[in-house]
């Protein structure tokens, strides 16, 4: 019963508590939305913000960012750190003006075909730009789904990660139809960062909360199974 509820109640969550009002929630656009999350990935909220609006006064659109020199793009991202993205971010806008004819790819099955961006992140930008109904798997994400459905077994490992994947992608299948799938993806994240966080969850303020396999067993604290060092 509850795969069917799962992702409607994470999108109403969302909706009234999770993170509302960031600059790329009011768009669409597939490059607004692929430059937040690159900028987001090893970056926390707050500190995005600003990025994010001066790299958008400067390079606009994509032809912009692609026709700019390397080291006109650096000092945008001065400050950001892991440099490598940046270098990836000016190669892909690249790619998509050559052939993808400056337009974005909006299906998640093409944008991970483009530099820098891995299967988690292209299904972020097919779900806020589009409604797609792509499973997302980050370590936030990861987190949610090991507790709730009690999936042990260490991250990084094939069969943890298809067992995870597998009920990422069962949860948006199973889906009702009319369910907001920018407010489910944005949610995932959310409550893993806010609320099903590594140390001490605050389960009470969780909407899973009576479903959920870690709180039933009191293994919160041991789900996801820690790497081997
Ligand atoms: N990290 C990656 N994508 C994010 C998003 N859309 N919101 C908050 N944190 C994120």
């Amino acid at each position: 019963h509850i795969t069917k509820e799962f992702a409607a109640k994470i999108a109403r969550w969302q909706i009234r508590h999770g993170r509302r009002g960031l600059p790329w929630q009011d768009t669409r656009d597939p490059y607004r939305i692929w430059l937040s999350e690159i900028m987001l990935q090893q970056t926390q909220v707050s500190t995005v913000v600003g990025y994010y609006e001066r790299f958008l006064k400067r390079f606009p659109d994509i032809q912009t960012l692609a026709s700019a020199t390397q080291e006109e793009v650096m000092p945008y991202w001065a400050g950001l750190g892991y440099y490598a993205r940046a270098r990836n971010l000016h190669r892909c806008a690249q790619v998509v003006c050559n052939e993808w004819d400056g337009r974005f790819p909006v299906q998640a099955a093409d944008i991970a075909t483009l530099p820098g961006i891995g299967a988690s992140t292209a299904a972020a930008i097919a779900a806020f730009s589009q409604g797609e109904r792509s499973p997302i798997m980050d370590g936030n994400v990861r987190r949610v789904f090991a507790r709730f459905f009690g999936v042990h077994g260490q991250p990084g490992l094939r069969r943890t990660e298809n067992a995870l994947w597998g009920l990422a992608r069962a949860m948006v299948d199973n889906a009702p139809a009319d369910l907001d799938m920018t407010a489910y993806t944005q949610g995932l994240m959310d409550l893993g960062a806010m609320v099903c966080t590594r140390s001490r969850p605050r389960c009470d303020a969780c909407p899973l909360t009576q479903d959920c396999h870690a709180r039933q067993h009191g293994c919160q604290q041991s789900l996801p199974t820690p790497r081997a060092k």
